[in-house]
Order: structure tokens, then C-alpha cells, then sequence
């Protein structure tokens, strides 16, 4: 879809369909209002007679109205206007995209970009206007011979703002939403690849392509790299796998030279078997999103890029399948790790962490600002916050406190969970420094306590996304969490959001 940004009224626009809000209690949005004006009161006769309530995410489509120079207005309720904020503001946008998608017209003027929303100005409304609408027209077809719906639903789409001297912070608004759009999108596309297709060495191939897109330091380290390296742990779970593991690294620059970088790792699991320790055969389809969290940091430094933030950002993705095998490693076996501690494997489905590890001590070298690792790493955390928030733990306050804030902004939440000391002896092994699990209750944390272990020397923090990448059900599918989490906290350390 095409997106442009323009001033004016609803009634002069010559496109195809106008795009207003009406409130409940047949409250007009002002946009609506000039239309009602300008047809002579055409609109509010048709909410009197009960057309439509204003309720949220309800839409009617009118042609030809009177007094107007577009073919068609389309009306979408938004509720109550006292209550009416980020939430409603991006379900407004929803209904109003499949209405448009659903009429597949060749350009509409979107009007909602006006509506008042606390807190939020301009650049916000038009940001989230552009990532939502892309985001709500996303399809995964690649795989069917025959498409369901062969029409290409609506081809352009005009954003309105207010006043004229809006304009070149809207222009650049725009950019931000697209650069996120595509960044959660190619994202989404990650994830929901088949694993016999999205395989380590895939991700790979992926990332050098974003870097010569991009013009990126691409870095690829091989099994011997990991292994002259000491990445036991990490190695230990490509044991089983006949598919080669991967160390992908990318490089964005776009701060000073001397600015250290943010660093973002990723869980690039790109199926999940359980290993030995297998998983039961129900939904085992659903562990090819196990790699949702490279996809994730992926996705991230395609948005980064895309809007060419001033900030140094690097990724690295440890890539691997865990499966089961002769060669595979054994609940009880014990490894040491790249930071010299040694861990004794007690589950091999708990694989996650063991990748992780190596890569955030790996992650020491670039002697980061800051490190974030994002990982579908623990069912226990879906059972403590479902699939609405994310897990987030965190080293230091400050940084916890500013992902949550990027997450309300994004519409893309996490919820805070502790690090205490108190949960580390669940760790304690008889025979090795760690085991790899901590028992019964309170595995979401006990995982990212295993993870402290390993990122002392930086400020740090941890996202568990089991619960928020992927929906389950009849509209299964990668969602692209936590790209816009992460894209606007990056935003706001490059000085670009108000
Ligand atoms: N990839 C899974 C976590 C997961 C499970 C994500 C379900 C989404 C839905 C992870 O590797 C795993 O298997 N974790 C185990 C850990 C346990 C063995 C300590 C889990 O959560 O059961
Ligand atoms: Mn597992
Ligand atoms: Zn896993």
C-alpha cells in the first residue's frame, strides 16, 4: 500500500472513500461534522434512524452523499469520546482498514489521524496510522496455490492532519511507521516459515541479505568458530541437529564512533523439539515460532535502518535447532559455557537459556551500552501473563522502566517481573556451578535468573515473548512482538520521539 500525508477538508477530498469517526451518542468526530455540513445534515439523519451506534470497531459505508466530491464516506464508530484513547484509537484504525481492504478501492483518506487522543500528538497518531494499517493488511500466502481472496484491497492511502504547518513532522512520522511496519512484517514472515525452510542457516542468509540491503557489518560464526571459541553450551544444544548452528552478527552504525553500542540477542531456536527431553506431540508444529525472538531483533534493526536512527545498534542471534539423536546431549550432562562457569543439563527443553548465555557473554566484546536478549524462552511465562504482555526483567530500574514506557507507546506491552537473589538457589546443582532448570514454580523467573548469571557486566535486560509472539487458534500467526516494544525504546535513545 501506498501512503501519503496531506492537509484539507473531507468534503473537497476527490477519492474514492472518506474516512470519519463518529462517537457514541451520535457525537460526530469534526471531520464528520463537515461532511454532515456540507450534504445538509445527511449524516446525522442516518445516525438518527439507527444506522450506526458509534460503538468501537463497528463501520458503515455510504455512497455518493451529497454535497461531497469522494464516491464514498465511510463511518467507523469509535465509543465513547471521554474514554476514547491509544486503544481505541488503533481499534478505530483496524475496523477501519479490513472495511477498506474488504471494498478493495483504489485510494482512500483516512480522517481518524485527526481524532484528539490524550497524551499523544501529531506524530504519534500518524506513526501508529501507518504501522497499524500495514500491519492489519498483512498477509502470509506464500504457501497456497490458489489465494483465498485474490484482490488486492486498497492500493492508497492518504493520512489527513490538521494544519499544513503539521506537515513535515507528519512526513517524517510516516517514515518511522513504515520503517516499523516493515520491520515487524519481515518479522511476522520470519516466524511463520516452516522450520524445514527457516532453518539456522536460512537466518543467516537472511541477515547477509539485510546487510547488503542496509550496507551492515555482517559477521556469520560456524560450528568450529563456536568451538575454538568454547561455546559448549550453546554447542551443546546443535548436538542433535543435522542442521549446521549459526552466530549471527549485525552491525548498525548510525552514531558517533565513539557512542557504544545497544545490543540486542536474540533466541534463534528454529525448532524446538525438546531434545532428549521431548516435548509431547500436541502443538509441537507451534515450536517453529521458537526463533520469534531472532525475529524479533531482526525485525528491529530493519525498522532501526530503515528510519536511519543516530544510534550504534548490533544483534547477535545464536541459531539452532534442538532435536533429538544419538549424538544428542543427555539430561545430565555437563558443560561449560563461554563464561568458564559449567552447567549441568538436567532438561534438555530447557535449551533456550544454554543458547542465550553464550551469546550475551559473547555480547561483552562490544562493550555495549546497554544489552536487551528477547527469547520465547518459558511456558511458565505465558501461564503468569497469557498473550497480552511480555515478561520483562531487568538488571537496572531505569532501563525497566523505559522498555514498559516504549511498550505503552507501541501498543505493544510488557510487564515487569523480579530478578531477586532469592530465586538463585533454585539453581543450585550438586555437581556443576548451574543446572539449567530451577524446578516447579516460578520457571519464567528462575529462567531469567539463569540468564543474570551471565550479565554482570553490563546493564541488562531480558524479554520473554513465549506468550506475545505468536497467536494460537484460527488466526494462528507470528505477531512481529516485541519489534515495536523495541524500535520506539531505540527511538527514544536516538532523541526522536517528544
Ligand atoms: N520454547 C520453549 C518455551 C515455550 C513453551 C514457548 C511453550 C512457548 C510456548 C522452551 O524452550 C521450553 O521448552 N521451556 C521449558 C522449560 C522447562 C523445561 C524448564 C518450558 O517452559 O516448559
Ligand atoms: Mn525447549
Ligand atoms: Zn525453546
Amino acid at each position: 500500500m501506498e501512503f501519503s500525508i496531506k492537509s484539507g477538508s473531507p468534503e473537497k477530498q476527490r477519492t474514492a472513500c472518506v474516512v470519519v469517526g463518529v462517537y457514541e451518542n451520535r457525537k460526530l468526530s469534526l471531520a464528520a461534522e463537515l461532511l454532515d455540513n456540507a450534504s445538509g445534515g445527511y449524516l446525522q439523519e442516518i445516525i438518527k434512524r439507527g444506522d450506526l451506534d458509534g460503538k468501537p470497531g463497528s463501520t458503515l459505508m455510504l455512497h455518493r452523499v451529497p454535497g461531497t466530491a469522494c464516491e464514498r464516506v465511510l463511518l467507523i464508530g469509535l465509543g465513547k469520546e471521554k474514554t476514547f484513547r491509544e486503544k481505541e484509537f488503533n481499534r478505530a484504525l483496524r475496523a477501519a482498514t479490513k472495511a477498506l481492504n474488504d471494498a478493495n478501492l483504489a485510494d482512500a483518506s483516512l480522517f481518524l489521524t485527526e481524532l484528539p487522543v490524550k497524551k499523544r500528538d501529531s506524530a504519534w497518531r500518524i506513526r501508529q496510522a501507518a504501522s497499524v494499517v500495514s500491519e492489519t493488511s498483512y498477509r502470509f500466502d506464500r504457501f497456497k496455490s490458489k489465494l483465498d481472496d485474490a484482490r488486492p484491497g486498497l492500493r492508497r492511502l492518504v493520512l489527513i492532519v490538521d494544519r499544513r504547518n503539521e506537515l513535515p513532522a507528519a512526513e517524517e512520522a510516516l517514515q518511522q511507521g513504515l520503517a516499523i511496519a516493515a520491520g515487524t512484517t519481515l518479522a511476522r514472515d520470519l516466524g511463520n516459515l516452516p522450520p524445514n525452510i527457516c532453518h539456522p542457516t536460512y537466518l543467516a542468509e537472511q541477515a547477509r541479505q539485510l546487510a547488503s540491503e542496509f550496507k551492515l557489518d555482517c559477521e556469520i560464526l560456524e560450528r568450529a568458530d563456536m568451538e575454538a571459541l568454547g561455546m559448549h553450551s550453546l554447542l551443546a544444544v546443535a548436538r542433535g541437529s543435522q542442521q549446521p548452528p549459526k552466530l549471527i552478527v549485525l552491525h548498525y552504525r548510525g552514531g558517533a564512533a565513539q557512542d557504544k553500542p545497544i545490543v540486542l540477542v536474540g533466541k534463534g531456536i528454529t525448532f524446538d523439539t525438546g531434545g532428549i527431553s521431548l516435548k509431547p506431540g500436541a502443538e509441537m508444529d507451534e515450536m517453529k515460532y521458537d526463533m520469534c525472538g531472532a525475529a524479533g531483533v531482526i525485525g528491529t534493526l530493519r525498522a532501526v535502518a530503515g528510519m536511519q536512527l543516530p544510534i550504534n545498534l548490533t544483534i547477535v542471534v545464536p541459531a539452532t535447532e534442538n532435536m533429538p539423536d544419538g549424538n544428542a546431549t543427555r539430561p545430565g550432562d555437563i558443560v561449560t559455557s563461554l563464561s568458564g562457569q559449567t552447567i549441568e543439563i538436567l532438561n534438555t527443553d530447557a535449551e533456550g537459556r544454554l543458547i542465550l548465555c553464550d551469546a550475551l557473554t559473547y555480547s561483552q566484546r562490544f562493550e555495549p551500552d546497554t544489552v536487551i536478549d528477547v527469547a520465547t524462552l518459558t511456558g511458565a511465562c505465558v501461564v503468569a501473563l497469557g498473550q497480552v504482555a511480555s515478561g520483562l526483567f531487568a538488571n537496572d530500574d531505569h532501563l525497566a522502566r523505559e522498555l514498559l514506557d516504549a511498550g505503552e507507546e507501541a501498543d505493544d506491552r510488557a510487564w515487569q517481573m523480579p530478578l531477586w537473589e532469592d530465586y538463585q538457589d533454585l539453581l543450585k546443582s550438586p555437581f556443576a556451578d548451574m543446572a539449567n532448570i530451577g524446578g516447579r514454580w516460578g520457571g519464567a523467573i528462575t529462567a531469567a535468573c539463569f540468564l543474570a548469571r551471565f550479565t554482570k557486566e553490563y546493564r541488562w535486560a531480558h524479554l520473554d515473548i513465549a506468550g506475545t509472539a505468536w497467536k494460537s487458534g484460527a488466526d494462528k500467526g507470528a505477531t512481529g512482538r516485541p519489534v515495536p516494544l523495541l524500535t520506539h525504546y531505540l527511538m527514544r535513545c536516538a532523541g526522536k520521539l517528544n
